[in-house]
């Protein structure tokens, strides 16, 4: 990567703060579909690493629904880990806050994070899309190398379309998104109208030093390479899609968090951070 090349910096995390409410289509609905996804039981007790936490809902929520789960949510902008410590600090012990940065992990084997040596899962939300798709590739091999057996790697992103009228579909079905959830948030269409301006719509205005996606199949095809199994697209709306996959172990056994009860986990942690 060049000098110069510009990456996310503390204007982009201001931005995204003001619209994500609004910008990040069926936000809650995302986070709930990372939080059931996780293999373990709601009593069990393991450990987490997100990678780009921001404002820390997704972190929060994990930690809501599996009371005895520890979770480390690394960011590497400072203002979205003040957003992140303020949020988790109700979790005391269980909640770690640290800095990192996403190229740093696609060294050989992974680079260096020691934090996600024998953790039982990774996700990530938004943030894995800054990597090109040999970064990527070299991320999930080093995750799934140092996750614990039958651990996952689940991360929720934009995707990049495969054909120019998929890109019309993101772009459009991303446009109306947006449109619907301001609106449903305080009836006005002011919030979309900011979205239009910043031209957060990367399917309608790439910005490609700094937004990377690649296609589903592609990272099904390196997470199946790096040596996960039950590799999948588990969720897709207007170009942002969960995928992810489970390192080969033991299977949970404990009584899951449903999909309903992460969801509600989920909407209590954006409740109020919409404004
Ligand atoms: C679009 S925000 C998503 C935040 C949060 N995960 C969410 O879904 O709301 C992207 C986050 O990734 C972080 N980020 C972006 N590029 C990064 C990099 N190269 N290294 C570390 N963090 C990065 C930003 O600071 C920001 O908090």
């Amino acid at each position: 990567m060049s000098l110069d090349e510009r990456r996310w910096d503390e204007d982009d995390s201001a931005v995204y703060r003001r619209m994500a409410a609004v910008a990040v289509p069926a936000r809650a609905e995302q986070i709930a579909v990372v939080v059931a996804l996780l293999p373990f039981g709601r009593d069990d007790a393991f450990r987490v690493i997100e990678l780009g936490s921001g404002e820390g809902a997704l972190s929060a929520a994990i930690l809501g629904c599996y009371p005895r789960s520890e979770v480390s949510a690394l960011d590497g902008s400072v203002s979205m880990r003040e957003q992140t410590q303020a949020r988790l600090a109700r979790f005391g012990r269980r909640a770690r806050v640290g800095p990192f940065r996403l190229e740093e992990l696609t060294g050989p084997e992974g680079g260096r994070l020691d934090a996600m040596e024998g953790a039982g899962a990774v996700v990530s939300s938004l943030c894995i899309h800054h990597l090109d798709g040999a970064g990527k590739k070299r991320l999930f091999e080093g995750v799934c190398l140092r996750l614990a057996p039958g651990g996952a790697l689940l991360m929720a992103d934009v995707v990049e379309p495969v054909r120019p009228e998929a890109a019309e579909v993101y772009a459009a079905t991303w446009d109306r998104a947006t449109e619907e959830q301001a609106l449903a948030l305080d009836g006005s269409a002011g919030r979309f109208d900011d979205f239009v301006e910043q031209r957060w719509n990367l399917y309608r205005h790439p910005d490609p030093e700094v937004d990377k996606p690649s296609p589903v199949a592609d990272q099904l095809r390196w997470l199946v390479g790096a040596g996960f199994e039950a590799v999948d697209c588990f969720w897709l709306r207007a170009g942002h899609a969960v995928l992810g996959g489970y390192k080969p172990g033991p299977v949970r056994s404990g009584a899951p968090v449903g999909f309903e009860e992460a969801l509600a986990c989920a909407h209590a942690e954006l409740e109020g951070s919409s404004g």
